[in-house]
């Protein structure tokens, strides 16, 4: 059976781009179809400047939302990243196959870097090695797919190039990880401007939609949204990137086509009035599971707890395989204790 494996930073509250271009297709198709595992990544919350009492909100706000958006546990794996220290183990080991050069072209490195240095503000060294984390991630379980939005393809890549070289040079550990993208909605721009993407990390409020904004105030930043110069309705991202935008996420959220609905249009205000229908109708009934969840914080601890033991069971033989290939000598084991996972051979426990 394929195995999947995604994930979302807690360092904001989650958007519609977050929910079109990656969690609708988790729950949706994804963990039907695979053995799938979904992670609340909080070791990469701590890339940029943090305050430790939010990172936890928001982590166990993410998890809720994950569940809320039709996560079903008798069918995926839900944990936290930090639960399970083999992602920690093995971002080490891909620091030392991964090149300096290849993690400073990172597009996401280069823009963020410059937006704080632009700041006055410091940038944290995690943040240019985080795609390393990332990596490490993907491949402690055996991942053969990815889903994510079209922002995380170049990191899904360089996991792909650092399996190639580790087996490569080590021997056969990893399955090489490909990333697959929603038809669409895999980019979701700034409503205030089209041409950045809706990032839950960005301060520019009216431009993001939140998957906790309540009804009217999502409706607003729609209607409110910046649309191009002209009147006609065309899809094209190049000239109208404001109107392509709105025909995307009202695709993604109808489940239709983007070009053909643009045919459908003839003015701005009424494609506006129907995304605005359309969002506040797609988030509506995942607001409401968030809310009947809140009120079961035991639950989604429970959840926490199952998952981190089930992601564990599964990284734990595949980073000692990774361990055991590069030349880490294998711990001793503790006395009484059965054979160490980490003297089998690495092809037997890639899978
Ligand atoms: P993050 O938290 O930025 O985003 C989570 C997922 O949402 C997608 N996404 C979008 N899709 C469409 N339009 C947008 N405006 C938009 N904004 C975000 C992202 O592409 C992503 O799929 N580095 C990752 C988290 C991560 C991860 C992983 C993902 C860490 N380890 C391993 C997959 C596998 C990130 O920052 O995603």
């Amino acid at each position: 059976m394929t195995r999947v494996f995604s994930g979302v930073k807690p360092t904001g509250h989650l958007t519609l781009g977050n929910y079109l271009g990656a969690m609708r297709q988790w729950a949706a198709v994804d963990q039907h179809q695979a053995d799938a595992l979904f992670c609340i990544v909080d070791l990469h919350g701590l890339t940029v400047e943090h305050d430790p009492a939010r990172l936890r909100r928001l982590t166990r706000q993410a998890a809720t939302l994950l569940l809320a958006s039709g996560l079903d546990t008798e069918l995926c794996t839900v944990f936290v990243q930090s639960h399970v220290d083999e992602h920690a183990r093995l971002s080490w080991v891909m620091e030392c196959v991964a090149t300096d050069g290849e993690m400073r072209r990172m597009i996401q490195y280069r823009e963020k870097s410059a937006r704080e240095r632009e700041h006055g503000g410091s940038v944290r060294l995690s943040l240019l090695t985080y795609p390393a984390l990332m990596a490490a991630d993907i491949l402690a379980y055996a991942a053969d797919e990815v889903p994510v939005g079209e922002d995380q393809t170049q990191h899904v890549e360089l996991a792909r190039d650092l399996a190639v070289r580790f087996n490569h040079r080590y021997g056969h550990t990893f399955v090489v990880p490909r990333a697959t993208r929603p038809a669409v909605g895999s980019r979701v721009m700034n409503l205030q401007d089209p041409t950045a993407k809706m990032g839950k990390s960005d301060d520019t409020g009216p431009g993001i939609v939140y998957l906790l904004d309540e009804p009217d105030v999502a409706r607003r930043k729609v209607m409110r949204a910046v649309t191009d110069s002209g009147t006609e309705v065309v899809h094209d991202r190049e000239t109208r990137p404001g109107v392509t935008n709105l025909l995307e996420i009202l695709a993604a959220c109808t489940g239709g086509d983007p070009e053909t609905l643009a045919a459908s249009y003839s003015s701005y205000g009424a494609l506006k009035r129907d995304t605005a229908d359309a969002v506040v109708e797609t988030l509506r009934p995942l607001q409401e599971r968030h809310h009947a969840l809140c009120a079961d914080p035991g639950y989604v601890d429970s959840v926490l707890r199952d998952g981190a033991a089930r992601a564990r069971a599964m990284a734990r033989p595949i980073v000692d395989a990774a361990y055991a290939a590069i030349g880490l000598l294998p711990a001793p084991e503790a006395e009484g204790a059965g054979q160490a996972v980490g003297t089998a051979a690495p092809m037997d426990l890639a899978r």
